[in-house]
């Protein structure tokens, strides 16, 4: 039988090796790899470039209801449509429950606003804001068990914070039914207490939201996210993991034997609290997400915690909100002391970019490692390996093909729809030359290729991600 296309002289990278091969593809599956060419309708030459799996950014935020008039920029027509175009085809973004809505709502209705709108796959995590006893008892078990196995808890922020005693509560759930918990680590308390500080000497401009988040907020947070986790005798994955604090914490959680999985972002290797601004000007509110970005030498240290390990998922945590917008960073068309401007970043399109260019490119990274990172590990850790992940007979045939090349970031070329990106002007030495998903050509490195309403919602299975100590 004819195969739909086979990949010719692919440079083929997997977490575990690197090795030549062709790809062969039928049904959107990957059905051989090896040194056989198999006769097939179509044939891209790869020409002995890198081709990985396409990416899986586990952490991004699309079309997330917000308090008005919050509104996000990226919906999943545009959501999806950027990541393509950056070399992710599956995104994960949240189901977020409000506080009094029933979980099973908040899931419907973010089926509706997804359904039939992405041009890749996609699956939802949910995050759990008011663990009722009917959550708690029915509707969360009843989830997990059609497929919705990871869940989001926060432990700031007024409107989805939970205390350490529903913390427990919800963990004891995903240890009894096998999900995954993810952690937002920050401490509530201190960050009010400090606001209201700066705020009565009068520093509300943007780079003070820094100040009002420093590490140890986030370290305090991430040790008793440690203890809740281990007092429940549950993995957690702790997620946004900013630098050096949280890192030593985490780090120190592995030396014990726990099972401590945590992700970082671009965004704590490429960008500084001086983004925030380093006078009043407001330009800094672009950059504003939390945690933080850090300094320099946090910087080092999550790239050698993404060298070494200790990480297991690198995400974008793609929060977009347009800068010069009255639904965005200045809400209700003004100027907004720190506390009220919108809290997020773009990077869905520019995450694997970045960390191929910077990290693969320079030798920080092994390409293996890249592709752990970025698509095999956030596969396993959701549920969606082998399906997702890697390049395998029976993979969905998601793909990307790398062009070594230099390139220089800048928004207008990107495909969101962000009026900025914080990495405007960074010069890149590769990015996808073309990007499949489920067979087809999405990307071809010049051309967005929609396939608005073929991204498929995707059934999640057990976590199946381990950690190794260190
Ligand atoms: O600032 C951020 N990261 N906003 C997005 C929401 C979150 O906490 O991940
Ligand atoms: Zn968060
Ligand atoms: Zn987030
Ligand atoms: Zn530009």
């Amino acid at each position: 039988d004819l195969l739909d296309l086979v990949i010719t002289n692919a440079r083929v990278a997997t977490a575990a090796d690197t090795f030549d091969a062709n790809i062969g593809i039928k049904d959107g599956k990957i059905v051989v790899v090896g040194s056989f060419l198999p006769p097939a309708k179509k044939t891209i030459d790869a020409a002995g470039r890198v081709v990985t799996p396409g990416g899986v950014d586990a952490h991004c935020h699309l079309d997330q209801p917000m308090p008005a008039p919050m509104k996000m920029a990226d919906d999943f027509e545009t959501g999806t449509r950027s990541a393509a175009c950056g070399g992710t085809t599956t995104v994960i973004p949240f189901a977020a429950q409000e506080k009094g809505q029933s979980l099973r709502d908040a899931v419907r209705d973010y089926h509706r606003r997804s359904d039939g709108r992405a041009h890749v796959d996609y699956t939802f995590h949910l995050i759990v804001s008011d663990p009722t006893p009917a959550v708690l008892n029915e509707e969360l078990p009843a989830l997990i068990a059609e497929g919705y196995t990871s869940f989001k808890i926060y432990m700031t922020y007024d409107d989805l914070k939970l205390n350490d005693g529903q913390i427990l509560d919800v963990l004891s759930v995903a240890r009894q039914h096998g999900a995954m918990a993810m952690i937002h680590a920050e401490n509530a308390d201190c960050i009010e207490w400090l606001t209201r500080r700066l705020e009565a000497a009068g520093q509300t401009a943007p780079r003070f939201h820094a100040h009002s988040r420093p590490m140890l907020v986030e370290r305090e947070a991430t040790h008793r996210a440690i203890a809740l986790s281990e007092l429940v005798d549950v993995p957690i994955l702790i997620v946004h993991v900013s630098g050096k604090e949280a890192v030593e914490q985490i780090r120190w959680a592995r030396g014990h034997g726990l099972q401590i999985f945590a992700e970082t972002c671009p965004q704590y290797l490429f960008l500084t609290a001086e983004d925030l601004g380093i006078d009043d000007s407001y330009v800094g509110a672009r950059c504003i997400c939390s945690p933080p970005p850090r300094d320099r030498s946090n910087q080092e240290v999550i790239w050698n915690a993404l060298r070494d390990g200790l990480f297991s998922v690198f995400s974008s945590d793609h929060a977009p909100f347009n800068y010069d917008s009255p639904e965005g960073k200045k809400l209700d068309g003004k100027e907004q002391p720190f506390r009220h401007i919108p809290n997020g970043i773009p990077g869905l399109e520019t995450r694997m970019p970045l960390l191929y260019s910077e990290g693969v490119l320079t030798g920080r990274l092994s390409l293996n490692k890249f592709v752990e990172l970025t698509s095999t590990n956030p596969a396993k850790a959701y549920g969606l390996h082998p399906r997702k992940g890697t390049i395998a007979p029976g993979a969905d045939a998601d793909l990307v093909i790398w062009d070594e090349k230099d390139i220089t970031i800048h928004n207008s070329a990107l495909h969101h729809a962000v009026d900025y990106t914080p990495y405007e002007g960074i010069q890149l030495k590769a990015w996808p030359g073309l990007t499949l998903s489920n067979g087809e050509v999405v990307w071809d490195g010049k051309n967005f290729l929609p396939r608005l309403g073929k991204g498929k919602f995707l059934t999640c299975g057990k976590p199946t991600l381990m950690t190794s100590a260190r």
